[in-house]
């Protein structure tokens, strides 16, 4: 870990005693969402209070995410029209950080096109971001600090989004390379923390009244392979649950193709974790899987989903598609509904594939029409919306229990949480309610959540 201290100190004296203001928003995943939070607590170290109103800020941060085009184009609209806020207040700092960055084409039109943008920060280097800023502050015209550092910011405090949810990255980076998929270009290889320090941040954060611990990688089970010796991550699991306190395990993402039954049998075992599995099939058809690169059949993910349901029929199931992978067929897509009429997902999460520059599928032909592909999102996204209202029936008459997130925005009165199956739950309840455990007894459900009654 990089020793800030010194700049930091240096950056203080520099703000003086006038408090500045940081406005920094995060694109994309939870692991770009946690890195952001890194990023204010060095900002909160230096002095920075935060904003959410970019036209009070005199630091601008835009942690991007590079996923998806259509991110991407929203990250150079807000960029440009940033243009003004600087035009208004001269002394305004804007910084790029995140996964945009880390495209040399992408680096290179922000440096080019956007002069607006004083520094940018690459994904592996957040702890250069003291050395980065005070540079700009001393009148450096454009600064850069694109390096590995590597050093997993270990020891930065960092202001967490939410008082009762908190993120815990364990790994960084991605060895599958899945042919559309622009995180191992942009994060590196995996990249696992020690599993000691993954384990003391749990118990303070138990202590520190937490309710829900994520922890996030791009495959969590390739947790641990390396580091020699390394804890698996079925293992860690058990290691987490034994943890004092009243807390839910989740975590994010599992590739099928490394989800063991030790996964399995260590998620039934272990009372903190959630009774949930987000499982990214992305598509139901042999051909497309392989042309992606995702080393599992259709047949060996529903071996997975068996062995799943054989120990309890109901479990809780979430998945990512992508419609529209290169030349997909009538007969590939179809495929797709019929994997998903099969697994009865609760709920997925469903995107038009889009094509990211210097991936393998970018290469690839593709004479599917856009409509077509429109049409077929359309599609999935009706059928799945019947399989969840037909499978979400199954929580009337249970009591489930459920952290409490916050108002809802769609019933007047009622609170909104998750169960353990990560269900979204609606009832009637006062907001001190928020951040807690409740027990709700389902009522009745629709196709996007249940709702129920606060059992006292
Ligand atoms: N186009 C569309 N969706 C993508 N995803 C990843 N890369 C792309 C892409 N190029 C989706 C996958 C992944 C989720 C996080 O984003 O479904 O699981
Ligand atoms: Fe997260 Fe991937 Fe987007 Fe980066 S590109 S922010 S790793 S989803």
């Amino acid at each position: 870990m990089k020793d800030n201290t010194e700049i930091i100190e240096r950056i203080r004296e520099k703000l003086g005693t006038e408090r500045k203001l940081a406005y920094v928003h995060s694109f994309g995943c939870q692991l770009n969402v946690s890195d952001g939070e890194k990023i204010k607590g060095l900002l909160q170290q230096m002095g920075y209070g935060f904003t959410d109103d970019e036209n009070e800020a005199d630091l601008i941060i835009l942690n991007t995410c590079a996923v998806r085009e259509n991110a991407e184009n929203r990250v150079f609209g807000i960029i440009g029209s940033m243009k003004k806020l600087k035009e208004l207040k001269p002394s305004l700092l804007i910084g790029i950080s995140g996964c945009m960055t880390a495209q040399p084409q992408i680096a290179e039109k922000i440096h080019r096109s956007y002069p607006q943008v004083d520094f940018v920060l690459g994904t592996s280097a957040i702890s250069g971001l003291p050395a980065l800023l005070l540079d700009v502050l001393n009148g450096r015209e454009f600064a850069e600090d694109i390096a590995e550092y590597d050093d997993f910011s270990e020891n930065v405090v960092q202001v967490r989004e939410s008082g009762f949810k908190a993120s815990v990255p364990i790994m960084f980076g991605c060895n599958n390379f899945c042919t559309y998929c622009i995180v191992p270009y942009v994060r590196g290889r995996e990249r696992s923390r020690d599993a000691q320090d993954i384990i003391s941040e749990v118990r303070q954060l138990a202590a520190d009244g937490y309710k829900e611990i994520m922890l996030l990688g791009q495959n969590v089970n390739s947790y641990g392979k390396d580091i020699p010796d390394g804890m698996s991550f079925p293992q860690l699991l058990r290691e987490l649950n034994k943890i004092d306190g009243d807390f839910t395990i989740r975590f994010m993402s599992s590739h099928p193709k490394d989800a063991s039954r030790e996964l399995i049998d260590a998620i039934f075992d272990c009372k903190k974790v959630a009774k949930h599995l987000h499982l990214p099939v992305q598509s139901g058809s042999n051909s497309v899987l392989e042309r992606m690169n995702r080393r599992y059949t259709v047949e060996k993910y529903l071996d997975t989903v068996n062995y799943i349901r054989s120990r309890d029929a109901g479990f809780s199931l979430t998945t990512d598609i992508i419609v529209g992978f290169p030349d997909e067929s009538d007969e590939e897509f179809e495929a797709t509904l019929d994997l998903i009429r099969q697994v009865k997902y609760d709920n997925i999460y469903s995107f038009i594939y889009s094509k990211r520059t210097g991936t393998k599928a970018a290469e690839m032909p593709d004479g599917t029409p856009e409509d077509v592909k429109g049409q077929r999102m359309r599609r999935l996204l009706e059928v799945q919306r019947g399989i969840s209202t037909e499978f979400y029936r199954r929580f009337v008459g249970r009591t489930l229990r459920v952290l409490v997130d916050g108002a809802s925005k769609k019933h007047e009165g009622f609170l909104t949480g998750k169960s353990s199956e990560f269900i979204i739950v609606e009832f009637e309840g006062g907001t001190e309610l928020v951040g807690q455990f409740v027990n709700v007894e389902i009522t009745d459900s629709m196709n996007w959540a249940v709702t129920g009654k606060l059992v006292t």
